[in-house]
């Protein structure tokens, strides 16, 4: 590709993963930053860096397919090459997803197949695990379930709480994605029909050291 590539973000919260992907300066340019809430310290943060935002509110739509078609048909209309959920805390109907299949990737704080969905560092705790991560997906209709790319491991020891594994998972996070991100933006993480990194398909998830 002859030019940077053009990223969209989605994000439900504070943005605190959408602000370490620009203050990664990547070769990339953010076309748009959207939310399902209009108080999202993450538009903040795209204002900041002068990038498009776009927020709109569920309870504006009489349902959630007509929700998901609004805000990614905007999401659309900035013509991205790379879609990046980071923190966009919502389910997004399947066949709105389906549109995006290998060009969108999500962050989430568990060290996927385990723990999909809410409460990941409570249920790790719950479980007894000596090992927490995060880890970046590419999406598909399934919640937390399409294929791993790249993930970012931390201990777990017996003074941790929810909030210390919080913290301490938020700064792996910060690094991982502006890596997974990178490497796409590189050409050496794509999509073809399932994740390929420098032309090999991945059979295990990168680290931070491959990236
Ligand atoms: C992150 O922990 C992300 O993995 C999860 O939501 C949180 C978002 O944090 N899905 P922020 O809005 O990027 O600060």
């Amino acid at each position: 590709m002859d030019r940077p590539l053009r990223v969209a973000v989605l994000a439900s919260g504070r943005g605190s993963n959408l602000a370490a992907l620009i203050a990664a300066r990547l070769p990339v340019e953010f076309v748009l930053v959207g939310s399902d809430k209009s108080k999202a310290g993450a538009l903040q943060v795209a204002r900041d860096a002068g990038i498009p935002t776009v927020a709109m509110s569920p309870k504006d739509f009489p349902d959630r397919v007509s929700f998901d078609r609004a805000l990614f048909g905007a999401v659309a209309e900035a013509t991205p090459d790379l879609l990046v959920l980071a923190g966009y805390m919502r389910i997004i109907d399947a066949s709105v997803v389906s549109a995006w299949e290998g060009r969108a990737i999500n962050i989430h704080p568990s060290l996927l197949p385990k723990y999909q969905g809410l409460h990941t560092h409570r249920r790790c705790l719950e479980a007894g695990d000596a090992e927490h991560g995060a880890s970046v997906h590419f999406v598909t209709a399934e919640l937390d379930g399409g294929p791993v790319v790249a993930q970012a491991r931390i201990n777990v020891g017996p003074a941790d709480t929810e909030e210390t594994l919080a913290t301490r998972l938020l700064a792996e996070e910060h690094a991982l994605l502006p890596a997974v991100v990178r490497a796409i933006a590189m050409g050496r993480l794509r999509w073809d029909d399932a994740p390929l990194f420098d032309n090999h398909r991945l059979t295990s998830p990168l680290t931070l050291a491959h990236l």
